[in-house]
Formats: structure tokens, sequence, C-alpha cells
């Protein structure tokens, strides 16, 4: 039986295709994907050297990837870096010049989209406009055959998931573009597919309902358990949400890893640049030993050699010393405060540190910190041993 979303025209448009679990998932599961299986139903995915090349420029370069069965792993790059074009792969509306996609254990690499057994929210929409949205939600479970009665529980349940209740009856076309988005995510989901693939499903909703759909989507996935493929590019979409984090640029993977560590101990400096805020500064690095000026630096984990070593300065993890602190056993960065900027729950500080660059730090919004000195003002901040590491300042 083969079930599927609205008939679409460009593959970049959502759809739903489903698979019932039986003939096609015999072959052994990939021996490194066999860890926390989250859901019965759910599959591990595994990619191995794919390519995609449009003219000369390779949208995807050589690109590997094992994502556990029931995991939740966000793609998270730049616009244009090829997040899109992989979702595309896995879901078999794009061929790959070269490399492989095994679901499970079978090679899909050259199936076709309704064989994949995939539920996905894509970045273009496309519901079908002249239903009712129950209509639409009910499409892939009409087709599939499912009792009326359990149709109209789970359009009921999808409803409440995506926080769309009582506007099962109005017309799609009647609905802002944030909630057509979220019947989009319902209609995706409403079968409980084994494999879910999401291009930007939140993108188009404001800040308040895009942070509680992200805890929705995440509670979702902890319910149904099926493998997540999720793009953003939205940093703090991706830590709040993922298992794993799979930063990529310019069709590569640069660093895959869980949402700490990506933040905490970024690749490179573009990946730290790319998640959270940070300055930089330029170190000497030689024979284990790190300084800048006359001041040796201190770390928890002492630093390898590499290209052009950067320290990452994060501002939160910067402490302004009071008067008279001598912050022993902290690499100490002075200088003077050149603009305040008052963001409610923190105020954020340029510094032009002595003799070096400008970087940016933050005070917390509370009643124990301590007065600021003024534009002009003598400042000197503390970095901990264990916040202390550098990054080569390439790529
Ligand atoms: N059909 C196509 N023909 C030619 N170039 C393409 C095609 N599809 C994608 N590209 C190019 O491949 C690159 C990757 O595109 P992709 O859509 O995967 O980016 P993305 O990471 O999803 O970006 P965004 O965050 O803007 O959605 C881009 O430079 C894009 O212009
Ligand atoms: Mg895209």
């Amino acid at each position: 039986m083969r079930i599927s979303g609205p008939p679409v025209s460009h593959p970049r448009t959502e759809t739903t295709i489903s698979q019932p679990a039986s003939s096609q998932h015999s072959g052994p599961r990939a021996a490194s994907a066999e860890r926390s299986a989250a859901g019965s139903a759910s599959l591990p995915i595994s990619v191995a050297n794919l390519t995609k090349a449009y003219g000369t420029f390779r949208a995807l370069d050589d690109v590997s990837l094992e994502v556990a069965s029931g995991e939740f792993i966000t793609l998270l790059g730049p616009s244009g870096s090829g997040k899109t074009t992989l979702l595309m792969v896995l879901a078999g509306f794009t061929r790959p010049d070269s490399g492989t996609v095994r679901f499970g254990g079978d090679d899909v690499t050259l199936a076709p989209p309704h064989k994949r057994g995939v539920g996905m929210v894509f970045q273009n929409y496309a519901l079908f406009p002249h239903m009712t949205v129950a209509g639409n939600l009910a499409y892939p479970l009409k087709l599939r055959r499912v009792d009326r009665s359990e149709i109209e529980a789970r359009v009921r349940k999808a409803l409440d998931t995506v926080q769309l209740q009582g506007l099962g009856e109005r017309q799609v076309d009647q609905l802002s573009g944030g909630q057509r988005q979220r019947v989009a995510l319902a209609r995706a989901i409403i079968f409980e597919p084994r494999i879910l693939l999401m291009d930007e499903p939140l993108s188009a909703l404001d800040k308040k309902l895009r942070e509680e759909m992200q805890i929705e989507v995440r509670h979702l996935h902890q319910r149904l358990g099926m493998t997540t493929v999720y793009v953003t590019h939205d940093q703090r979409e991706a830590l709040t949400m993922s298992d794993r984090v799979a930063v990529i640029d310019k069709g590569r993977f640069r660093q895959i890893g869980k949402p700490r560590d990506i933040y905490e101990r970024p690749a490179t400096r573009f990946i730290a640049e790319f998640i959270g805020e940070s300055s930089f500064l330029p170190v000497t690095l030689r024979d284990g030993r790190a300084t800048i000026g006359d001041q040796v630096l201190r770390f928890d984990v002492q630093p390898v050699a590499m290209a052009s070593p950067q320290l990452v300065l994060r501002p939160e993890k910067l402490r302004i010393l009071a008067p008279g602190e001598d912050g022993a056993g902290l690499n100490l960065l002075r200088g003077r405060i050149t603009e305040l900027v008052y963001q409610g729950e923190s105020t954020l500080i340029y510094v032009d540190l002595d003799g070096g660059p400008r970087i940016a730090t933050r005070q917390a919004a509370s009643a124990a910190a301590p007065p600021l000195p003024g534009i002009g003002g003598a400042i000197t901040l503390g970095l901990a041993p264990a916040d202390t590491f550098l990054v080569p300042g390439g790529a």
C-alpha cells in the first residue's frame, strides 16, 4: 500500500508519505546506529559520502552521517550551506551524484519518495487550500483507509498538539502563515512516521510561539520516538531541540556533536562565531605555552598546536572583577568601557582591551551585580581556566 500527501509539482513542498512497516526493513541495522532505540517504530539513517553538484558547484561535498534510531539531529548552517539539499536527498526528491543513503539496513539511495516511509515538513509547505484544516489532516489517513472514528480522534489530537484547537473546520486559505505551518507539521506526524524530516518548520512563527513549538516538537519526538532530521539556521533552536547538532557549511560537515559540546568547544572560529556570541583574541602559542602580551594563559586542558590560534571569549563566561579584587587563578583582561547597551535582562558592554581589540561582554541584571564604571572607565575581566580555550583562526 502506498500513501501519499497532495500531489506536488515541485519537490520543495510539504508532503506526507507513509509506508507500512512490513517488507522493506528486514536488513541488518548499521551497528553504529544501534544505540538508544527510542521508539520501536523508528529507524536509523546512515549517509555515506554523499556528493551533489549543480554544474561545477558542490551543494553537498562528501557528506557522511550516522543518525541513531530515535535520535533528533539538527542540521545547522548558514543560507546556501546545503541543508535543504541534504534533506531532499534523504526524502528521495534529489538524486545524489555519488554516495549512499540507508534507512535501517536498506539502501534507499535510488528509492522514490513514496517508498521511503517518511513524514516531511518543508520550507515551502503546500496544503490543499480549498480544503478545511481537518480535511488536510485526514487526507493521509483516508488514503490509508483508517476508520472514520479513528481519523476524527487523531485529527483532534493533532490539532491539540499544534495548538489549533477549534480550527478544524476553517479553510486553509483563511489561516495565517504560522497557522498553516502548524497544519503542515500536524499532517506530517498524524500517521506517526518512523523518520521525520523537517526543514525550518517554525521559521514563520513569531518568537513566543516558536519557542513554545520548539518544546512541543521536542516532547512530541520524545513521545513518538521517530528518528528526526531537523533543519534550521537558528542556533538557539538547534541547541534547544537536538540530541546532536551537525554544523554544515559549503556542503560539508564542520562539526557534529551534542549541543553542549558544540557550544562549549567549537572546533573552529567559524563555528564559534556561528553559535553564540564570541569575541576573539589572537594568542601566541609556542610549545604548548599560550601568551597574550606578557600574560601566560592558564588552561584546564592545554591547547594543541594550531594555525593562527585565537582565544574565544563568550560574554557570559567573562566575570567583571570588583575594584580591588585580584582575580587570583583567573586569566585577566584589562581595558576601558566604550559602550553600554541596556538590554533588559542584561547589559551589553563593549570593552577596548589595553593594546588589543574591542570585545563584548555582558552583565546580568541582578540585585547582586556590582555597579559598572561608566563609559571610559577601567574594567578588568576574569576568565576561568575551565572556560579558556583556543580555536584555529582560519575557516
Ligand atoms: N536545483 C538547483 N540548481 C542549482 N543550484 C542549486 C539547486 N538547488 C540548490 N542549489 C544551490 O545549492 C546550494 C545549497 O542550497 P540549499 O537549498 O541546500 O541551501 P540551504 O542550506 O537549505 O539554505 P537556506 O538556509 O537558505 O534554506 C545553494 O548555493 C543553492 O543555490
Ligand atoms: Mg533551505
